[in-house]
């Protein structure tokens, strides 16, 4: 019997993930997972102070300890060659095992190999070093009259122009430090094949980028260097780098003269792989009567280690997002002895957002204008800061898209005035913006005689499903089922592809593949019997012809037209809060996020993207803090059950939305990125949620219970 449910063709359709069945079923292999002939197992030791120097690290009863093969310290390391050895350790990566500083707690001083990891993790715990402490900084908040400035100031018509506009908002915002978090905890096994030659398995968001890392330390030609990681467990930026646990077991395993394997715990997580930096921001801003912007002031300072400048375009979103004459940023560093922070979903724009998009939730109360109208008022035509058109703009009607689908309706202006079952309800909005890019990759595409095909490539997927997209494009341009098209990648043997970061995958790659399809379509018509005008019947070509396959290998890049366009994907995101008034709990009761990001190449795993983007932007607001106790400089919740991300329970159904608009000039598929702007702006819309539930106002992350009663 024929079902008589129509399903609505809604954004969610489309191919599910090619690699669903392995990931789901546990034959999807990530870097600790592959079975490597004759490996032992890293366990790092790390320092119990936060900066000083060590003063004697006592080895010998690690050494003796049962299966253990070796204990590397600084004092018995093998010079890894790419390290600058003339120079002490100064502003860069940090060097593993390359002298007695101690930069931050939890810096690693050891790794200890042995031949089972309950062995090699029993042998760490005998590791003990003795140090000469010195007085250290980790708190941010404390020491912003140490910020130095490491770019130029940014000036857009009067600096300060806000003071003198009829209204005017000037407050100040802190974000907390963040932790990237995924499931897949950070692994390589290192596995030398001769002298010059090293195969790793390891967990990283760029395949020829870490080749190239490992390459250069340890100088060998990159070709020398296979890098393997075709399943990624989450990433989020952290895994854009190489890290020097990396290289420590790269290093290892040329001691041991075996395969070693490192896998990070899960609190080494929180200190050998990056972080959202704790930062604070101030934001003037300031309108005429009407809602008309006047001028935006915003100064942000974010906290580096003492070893690396890391900085990220916190302030550049007040440059961009608005209609807005005059804007001044200023965006500085304060050197701590923490470790390096790195990229986190949406990186510098996701705190920025969070600034900007509360201030001018702020201003629309003082103005009494709806929040969306105050943008309207505002909404940038062309790139505010250099004039030139965007290659495409939706954001207007991902506006009243969302608006509709909350029931902004709904919504009462003044804070406090709407309740259900004894909790107070809110709404708010955010958003923001995120460069849309296309760089360089290179794609081999392959038909069979059977008429199947296969793509291949370098790049990564962290998560988003990319081989799904990349075979709903090769599906379109070729005619071919998707059933048949096979995407390989995470191998550096395969034709070179950019790190998967920065949300443009999709329109590198995907472009790619697009003139891959049609350049190896080019090749089918010239083959004697291909008729013009019909669908290609592959196979029959090429068994008419007696070849076994025809394969292209096209190299694909962005056109120069691009440079006379602004590029970015754009999204909103609206949240609907209950507020328990009595105890402070906020519960998300409706979360509804759209994104232009240009046309839609795969909507399942698309809207799959922005609801991780948003639970993450949920939990930002809400609940992720990762805390270091001053006194000792240590952290004190690194760990899943003390450092909070959101679960099932604090989530309602997320929906994802569209406005599935083809960019006509990034690339040849219409597509442009996703994965930041799926996070940058939530945080902003849950707090401006809370105000207009509550009429309390937080600026500082996460909105915990007690920051409400
Ligand atoms: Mo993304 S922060 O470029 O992984």
């Amino acid at each position: 019997m024929e079902s008589k449910i129509i399903k609505k063709t809604t954004a969610e359709d489309g191919l599910s993930r090619v690699d669903g069945r392995l990931k789901v079923t546990g034959k999807a292999k990530y870097s600790a997972e592959y079975k490597v002939a004759g490996v032992t197992y890293g366990v790092m030791v790390g320092s119990i102070v936060t900066k000083g120097v060590i003063k004697t690290i006592d080895t010998k009863p690690a050494e003796k300890a049962p299966g253990v093969l070796t204990v590397i310290t600084y004092l018995n390391a093998p010079a890894i060659p790419g390290y600058q050895t003339d120079k002490p350790q100064q502003k860069g990566s940090l060097k593993i095992f390359y002298d007695n500083k101690i930069y931050f707690n939890g810096q690693p001083i050891a790794l200890v190999i042995a031949d089972t990891f309950e062995r090699a993790l029993f042998a760490a715990s005998l590791v003990k070093a003795t140090y000469d402490t010195e007085a250290f900084q980790t708190n941010l908040k404390s020491n912003l009259n140490n910020a130095f400035a490491p770019r130029k100031d940014y000036l857009r018509g009067q600096a300060d122009a806000y003071k003198s506009a009829p209204v005017k908002v000037e407050e100040e915002y802190i974000i907390p430090t963040e932790v990237h978090n995924p499931m897949e905890l950070h692994a390589i096994i290192a596995r030398w094949d001769a002298d010059d030659k090293v195969t790793v398995w390891d967990k990283t968001q760029g395949i020829k980028s870490t080749q190239r890392s490992i390459a250069q330390a340890f100088k060998l030609p990159p070709d020398n260097v296979q890098v393997t990681a075709p399943f990624v467990g989450g990433a989020f930026g952290a895994a854009l780098r190489t890290w020097p646990h990396e290289i420590a077991a790269v290093l290892a395993a040329k001691v041991v003269k075996r395969p070693v394997k490192l896998v990070l715990g899960r609190p080494d997580m929180f200190t050998s792989v990056g972080y959202r930096p704790y930062t604070w921001q101030k934001i003037g801003i300031g309108a005429t009567a009407d809602g008309k912007l006047v001028g935006i002031t915003h100064e942000a300072t974010g906290q580096t280690s003492a070893y690396e400048d890391f900085t990220e375009g916190v302030v550049n979103i007040s440059q961009l997002l608005y209609a807005c004459p005059n804007v001044d940023t200023k965006y500085k560093l304060v050197s701590l002895n923490v470790n390096t922070p790195t990229p986190m979903r949406g990186p510098g724009e996701a705190t920025g957002a969070f600034a900007l998009e509360s201030a001018l939730d702020e201003l629309s109360y003082l103005l009494n204008i709806d929040p969306i109208e105050l943008r309207m008022r505002n909404y940038a035509e062309t790139d505010p800061d250099n004039g030139k058109p965007y290659s495409s703009k939706f954001l207007g009607d991902a506006y009243k898209l969302g608006a509709d689908r909350i029931g902004w309706s709904e919504r009462a202006q003044k804070p406090g005035s709407v309740t259900k079952d004894g909790w107070l309800a809110g709404y708010g909005m955010g958003g923001g913006l995120f460069g849309a890019h296309r760089s360089n990759a290179t794609v081999k595409a392959i038909i069979t005689a059977d008429g199947n095909m296969v793509l291949q490539t370098a790049v990564t997927d962290i998560g988003p499903g990319t081989g799904t997209a990349m075979v709903s494009i090769a599906s379109e341009t070729t005619g071919i089922p998707a059933n048949k098209i096979r995407f390989d990648l995470g191998d550096s043997s395969l034709p070179p592809s950019p790190t998967q970061g920065g949300s443009a995958i999709v329109s590198t790659v995907g472009s790619a593949v697009h003139d891959a399809c049609n350049e190896l379509i080019g090749k089918f018509k010239l083959l004697p019997g291909y008729t013009a005008g019909t669908n290609i019947d592959y196979a029959q070509l090429l068994k008419q012809n007696n070849l076994q396959q025809l394969d292209v290998t096209t190299a694909s890049k962005g056109g120069e037209e691009q440079g006379k366009y602004s590029m970015y994907s754009w999204s909103v995101h609206f949240i609907k809060v209950l507020v328990n008034p009595a105890t402070g709990v906020v519960k998300i009761d409706k979360a509804v996020s759209v994104a232009d990001s240009g046309k839609i190449i795969s909507p399942k795993t698309a809207a799959s993207q922005i609801k991780g983007g948003s639970i993450m932007g949920i939990g930002m607001a809400l609940m992720e803090e990762a805390v270091i106790d001053h006194r000792y400089g240590r952290l004190v919740n690194n760990n899943f059950a003390d450092y909070h991300v959101p679960v099932q329970a604090d989530i309602p159904q997320v929906e994802a939305l569209f406005v599935n608009k083809a960019d006509q000039v990034i690339n040849p598929i219409g597509a442009k990125g996703m994965g930041e702007i799926a996070t940058i702006g939530v945080a902003a819309a849950v707090t401006n949620a809370i105000y207009n539930a509550t009429g309390k106002r937080i600026r500082e992350l996460p909105v915990t219970p007690d920051k409400l009663i």
